[in-house]
């Protein structure tokens, strides 16, 4: 059995800082070149490429909870010290945490194609992350990919052959790297063929991000609220320019006169969902972020509290 404590000290929230994009000198002690896997699934891939390059720092992300608890449990075991992971979809994470040239590397091993033309938005390299890329990568530094999938590869190819701020490299078929993951180990049983691609970035691009700058836990009094008001929120979608929200439910604490609201909130793509509380003070009401959930402070987040503050004063 291992130390829960201690494999979860992997485990980085970024949404508990205060400043984006984030200082990885700072968070990891040293000013080491960065590399970044996305979809990392177990951690096998990750947990050998810090062990053997102790003077990189590795950053994985991946959605699944359990593939983030896996990878951790490896890297405690081997002793891993140049390595983090970060939950939630990369495509957007990474545009938000990375200041423009700071990832020396980005590794994706054998990422979901997503097939269906309806589901084609959660593929990985779509226009805009390749934008992301061309801004948060060094020149110089390079994407690789790995997938068992023909016309993937191809469209990925082609997706950065089009870009004007990198150089797509030829597809190599059937390649052999020293360390496989464990999707890799599974197609070699079943002899499917891979492919491995390799693109440069030659050009700087400028992305505008959501979160840049300092992030205040946003909070708002008013003197008195109106229930039905509040009541009526529930449902409504709320929207103005780039920025909505809807609140899905409302609970009711009626002996400590405080209110719990479910909502969901977007910024363009960045979709969260969180809590926001409304509760009695001495001599007025608070409408605040409730801490149970602790989202990225974006411009959404904030429009949420002070429109709500707005739509139950009474
Ligand atoms: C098919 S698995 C491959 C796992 C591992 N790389 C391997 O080769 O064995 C793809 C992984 O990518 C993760 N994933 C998919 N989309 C992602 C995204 N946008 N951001 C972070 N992780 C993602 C999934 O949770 C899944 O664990």
């Amino acid at each position: 059995m291992h130390d829960k404590i201690g494999v979860l000290k992997y485990f980085l929230k970024p949404q508990h800082y205060d400043k984006y994009p984030l200082k990885w000198s700072e968070i990891f002690g040293n000013k080491k070149k960065i590399y970044v896997e996305i979809g990392f699934g177990s951690g096998e891939y990750m947990t050998a490429l810090a062990k053997n390059n102790p003077d990189i720092n590795f950053i994985g992300f991946e959605t699944s909870l359990t593939a983030l608890y896996k990878a951790q449990v490896k890297f405690y075991k081997n002793y891993i010290k140049n390595a983090r992971v970060i939950q939630g979809d990369a495509r957007l994470l990474i545009r938000e945490l990375f200041p423009s040239n700071s990832i020396s590397k980005l590794i994706v091993n054998f990422p979901c194609p997503w097939p269906k033309q309806r589901h084609k938005e959660r593929r990985i390299f779509i226009e805009s992350f390749i934008n992301t890329l061309a801004d948060v990568l060094k020149k110089g530094g390079t994407i690789e990919l790995a997938t068992d999938v023909d016309w993937y590869a191809n469209e990925v190819y082609n997706n950065f052959k089009e870009s004007e701020f990198f150089e797509a490299e030829e597809i190599i078929e059937n390649f052999e790297r020293p360390i496989k993951t464990k999707y890799e180990l599974k197609w070699d049983k079943e002899g499917r063929n891979k492919y491995l691609f390799i693109a440069k970035k030659v050009k700087d691009n400028k992305i505008k991000r959501v979160l840049e700058g300092v992030s205040e836990l946003p909070h708002k009094s008013i003197k008195n609220i109106d229930i039905d008001k509040l009541k009526q929120l529930k449902d409504k979608h709320i929207k103005e320019n780039n920025m909505s929200f809807t609140v899905s439910s409302i609970y009711e604490d009626l002996l400590n006169d405080r209110y719990l609201l479910r909502v969901v909130s977007t910024d363009d793509d960045f979709m969260q969902q969180y809590y926001v509380s409304i509760y009695k003070k001495t001599n007025d009401w608070l409408v605040k972020l409730d801490s149970t959930t602790i989202p990225y402070r974006t411009p959404a987040v904030k429009f949420t509290i002070y429109k709500i503050a707005e739509l139950v004063e009474r």
